[in-house]
This record gives structure tokens, sequence and C-alpha cells, in this order.
């Protein structure tokens, strides 16, 4: 039977430990451009909470007529621009690495479950500006999620869409990518896949 105290205290001392958060080394590999686009989604993504929160203080008749707001509400579209872009760079960079390999599939999913529910998150935003083409989109989009039989997604109620968006989305969004960078924390960014020569049948040394 799984024994919660202690696999909790296991979990607790990985995840306080200060190896895992300021570690004295880092691999060579793992200082190229390609390895930064994690923390530019991530970098992007503090920027769209940040702008996001300003928004949703000052409230949706704030958001196309005030110029200081225009300001954060534009910050807040170009960084889930930079957001998407650079998960989607980064997604690359992990899929052709294999970075699911030596114990990180935990990763990979946690990483795929944020680019899930990344969707949804960008989709209600565009939905709460209220304009004529966000209440197309929202009867279309109704339309589809009524046949799936998730009829009480209700995406024409500016009320729920508001909440989902600004609340239970991006919460849940922070958790798991804060889960995601715990994971790349406790088991490190992985290593190349081994050279295809050193694995040839004339050994390592010929070029
Ligand atoms: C939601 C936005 C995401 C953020 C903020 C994020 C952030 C990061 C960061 C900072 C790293 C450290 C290494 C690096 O920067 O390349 C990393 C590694 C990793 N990511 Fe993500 N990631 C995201 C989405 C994804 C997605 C969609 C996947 C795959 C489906 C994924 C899979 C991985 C894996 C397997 C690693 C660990 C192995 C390695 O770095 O080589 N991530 N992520």
């Amino acid at each position: 039977m799984a024994n919660w105290t202690l696999t909790s205290k296991r979990m607790a001392e990985q995840v306080l430990s200060a190896d895992t958060w300021l570690p004295s080394e880092m691999p060579e590999y793992a200082q190229g451009f390609m390895y930064m686009l994690g923390s530019l989604t991530a970098s992007s993504f503090v920027a769209l909470i940040i702008s996001g929160i300003i928004l949703a203080a000052n409230g949706p008749d704030t958001w196309s007529y005030n110029g200081a707001m225009r300001f954060v509400a534009a910050t807040h579209f170009w960084s889930v621009q930079a957001f998407f872009f650079f998960m989607m760079l980064h997604l690359w960079r992990v899929f052709f690495s294999g970075a699911w390999r030596g114990g990180r599939g935990m990763t990979w999913l946690l990483g795929a479950i944020s680019f899930l529910i990344a969707i949804p998150t960008a989709f209600t935003g565009f939905l709460i500006n209220g304009d004529l083409y966000s209440q197309w989109n929202a009867v279309q989009a109704k339309d589809g999620l009524n046949a799936l039989g998730l009829g009480w997604v209700n995406l024409t109620n500016g009320g729920q869409m508001f909440g989902m968006h600004v609340v239970v989305l991006p919460l849940t969004l922070t958790l798991l990518i804060g889960a995601h960078i715990t994971r790349v924390r406790i088991k490190s960014v992985v290593p190349p896949y081994p050279d295809v020569k050193s694995q040839s049948p004339e050994g390592a040394t010929k070029s």
C-alpha cells in the first residue's frame, strides 16, 4: 500500500533542497540558446500575469479608452504572442532532443498539460473583449461545446468567461508551470543524444 507520509516527505526533501534551486554546477550543453527558450516562455508568462492583474484590477471599462490602460492591454496582448511563440520553439527543442529521457516523463507531461490549458486561457481572453469578433467566436465555439456535451461551459456568459480567464485558468496554469519548472530543477536538463559516430562499429575515434 502507498505510504503517503513517506512519499510526501521524499517530495518535500527534493523540492525544498538547496541543491534543487541553487546548483553549484551547470552542464556545458545547457548554456546554449536552445536551452533558454523555456525561460523565455516563463518570462513572457510573468509579463502576462503582471499586465493581467493591472487589467483585472481596473476593470473592462478601462481596457479600450484610457491611454495608459491601452498600453497595459497591448503589453498583455504581445506577452501572449511571445508566450506562445517561445513555447512552440521550446516544444520543438524538447521534442528533437528527446527531453522525456532519463526519468523526465513527468516534466514532459506537466509541460504538455500546461500547453493544453494555455489554449483555453488565451481563448477566454479573446471572449471577454466583448467586441463583435469575440461575440461571433463565443457563439461559434458554444455550438461546438454543446455538441460535445459540455453545455455548462457557456461561452456567451461574460461573467463565467471573466472568472475562467482571470482566476480559474491562470491559477491552474501557474501551478502547472511551477510544478514543471520544479521537476526541471530536480531532474536537470536532458543531455544531448550520444554522437551517432561514437556508436558506429568503427568506434568513436573514426572521423
Ligand atoms: C507552458 C509553458 C512552458 C514553460 C514556461 C516551460 C519552461 C521550461 C524551462 C524553464 C525548462 C528548462 C530548460 C529550458 O529552458 O529549455 C523546461 C524544460 C523542459 N520542458 Fe518545458 N516549459 C513549457 C512548456 C513545455 C511543453 C509544452 C513541453 C512538452 C510537451 C515541455 C517539456 C519540457 C521538458 C521535457 C523539459 C526538461 C528537459 C530539458 O530541459 O531538456 N515544456 N521547460
